[in-house]
């Protein structure tokens, strides 16, 4: 186990670069399954959930070609994969659960243990489930695993989700494109990792109109060739560098990035003072006041996203004035005030939402990550408390932000990481 030691006070200042989003990325490698041959992934992150799906692929007969340092991944998939994602897996990673739209589609069977993965509240399964029925397949519970059942293939459908599902958008896309006849999704989620999919799947062969709409219409074709796709870049972390920029007061130009995936967040922080540009490969936001404290309310896409929630409640934490934030998509993402409280923070929580009044010091303690965005967000809070934060679980922080602390050192950040003497060590 590791722990980062972070020392408040610096502003950050300079460049980094982003590199293809976590989120579209382990679909991709998903989608890869759909097509005999080998598919190759660029711009892809060097993060260690690529790590775990590539594990996943493998135990499916697929040979996976990782090269991190080229940001690249090649996928090659025999004619007939395995069915079976084990729980040992799945429970490291609840997106494994992406495998089972395009393994019901291209074996007629699926066995996937039930997931696990962050604990950001309770994520059902429901709409995944009730959609692969619709396309014919037969879905049970048995022994810890969703098993589903399509031996004679599955046929097109229409599909209203009661709630705009990403990922049960994306299953349900990879389970359409190979069944017979028409799909609409209805509701559908409309990501910009969505849409990332899509094209992925055209490049592949698919039939999808309504790309980046709310309908997606699918027409299923019988055969998807493997192709070269580069990965939408990680809106999340560039959105992270964003508030980093403004909690610390400080100026961070932000490449790789595609600012209109951000409009709602680069508005959000423009309203609380800071200045924003956006430039043909990114944007910069630089801050040079005390940030005023500004509402938000997480939607789907477009609305502001919840795992860059944790960020504006740090903000929010330090800034001028109090804030209502409303969280709308997970129930448990709260969790990591009560962490957040150690530094000192003024947050007070009641069901989805979060009053924060702005503070003008935090003061350094030791807190423990509970997900990705919350370990990002202690991390932030802890460039601006006074004094050294120890931020321990950071094995959840790394499931999401290539090479952070080098990113944070190269900004100007005092920040190490370091062996965590709470924990035992392995080995
Ligand atoms: C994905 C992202 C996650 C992000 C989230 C929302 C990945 C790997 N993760 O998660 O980082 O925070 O989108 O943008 O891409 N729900 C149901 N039944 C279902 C499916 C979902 O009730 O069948 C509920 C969930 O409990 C949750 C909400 O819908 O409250 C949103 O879930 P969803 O959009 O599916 O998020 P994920 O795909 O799990």
């Amino acid at each position: 186990m590791e722990r980062f030691r972070v020392v408040g006070g610096a502003r950050l200042d300079g460049e980094v670069r982003v590199t293809g989003a976590k989120n579209s990325v382990l679909k991709l490698m998903a989608a890869a399954l759909l097509a005999e041959g080998t598919t190759t992934l660029t711009e892809v992150p060097h993060i260690l959930d690529v790590e775990i799906m590539g594990e996943l692929l493998r135990r499916l007969g697929c040979t996976v070609d990782y090269r991190p340092e080229e940001r690249r991944l090649a996928i090659t998939v025999p004619e007939r994969p395995g069915h079976q994602a084990d729980y040992d897996l799945v429970r490291r990673m609840r997106a494994s659960i992406c495998v089972l739209g395009p393994l019901v589609a291209r074996c007629g069977e699926a066995d996937v243990a039930l997931p696990g993965g962050d604990n950001i509240g309770s994520r059902g399964l429901d709409m995944h489930v009730a959609g692969l029925e619709r396309l014919g397949a037969v879905v049970e519970n048995e022994h810890g695993y969703l098993v589903a059942r399509a031996p004679q293939g599955l046929r097109g459908a229409q599909i209203w989700l009661d709630f705009p599902s990403v990922g049960a958008t994306e299953n349900l896309l990879m389970a359409a494109v190979l069944a017979d006849g028409t799909t609409v999704i209805d509701n559908a989620a409309r990501e910009p990792e969505i849409v990332d999919i899509c094209r992925m799947l055209e490049g592949m062969g698919a039939k999808i109109g309504g790309i980046g709409s709310s309908t997606l219409e699918v027409v299923g074709v019988d055969r998807l060739e493997p192709v070269v796709h580069e990965t939408v870049p990680d809106r999340i972390v560039a959105g992270t560098w964003a508030a980093a920029a403004a909690i610390t007061r400080g100026d961070i130009t932000v490449r790789g990035a595609r600012p209109h995936d951000l409009d709602i967040v680069l508005d959000k922080l423009a309203t609380s003072g800071a200045h924003v540009e956006a430039l043909a490969d990114g944007f910069r936001v630089a801050m040079d006041r005390r940030p005023r404290a500004v509402d938000v309310v997480t939607l789907p896409y477009p609305g502001f996203p919840t795992d860059l929630q944790p960020q504006l409640i740090v903000l929010n934490a330090v800034a001028d004035g109090a804030a209502m934030v409303t969280e709308n998509l997970f129930e448990a993402r709260f969790r990591f005030v009560n962490e957040l409280t150690r530094l000192g923070a003024d947050v007070r929580t009641d069901g989805h939402h979060a009053l924060v009044r702005g503070k003008e010091h935090l003061s350094g303690a030791p807190v423990e990550a509970s997900d990705i965005r919350a370990g990002a967000g202690l991390v932030l809070a802890g460039l601006v408390a006074e004094g050294e934060t120890l931020v321990s679980q950071v094995h959840h922080i790394d499931r999401g932000y290539d090479g952070f602390v080098e990113s944070l050192v190269a900004l100007g950040a005092d920040v190490r990481r370091e062996p965590d003497p709470d924990y035992p060590q392995e080995g």
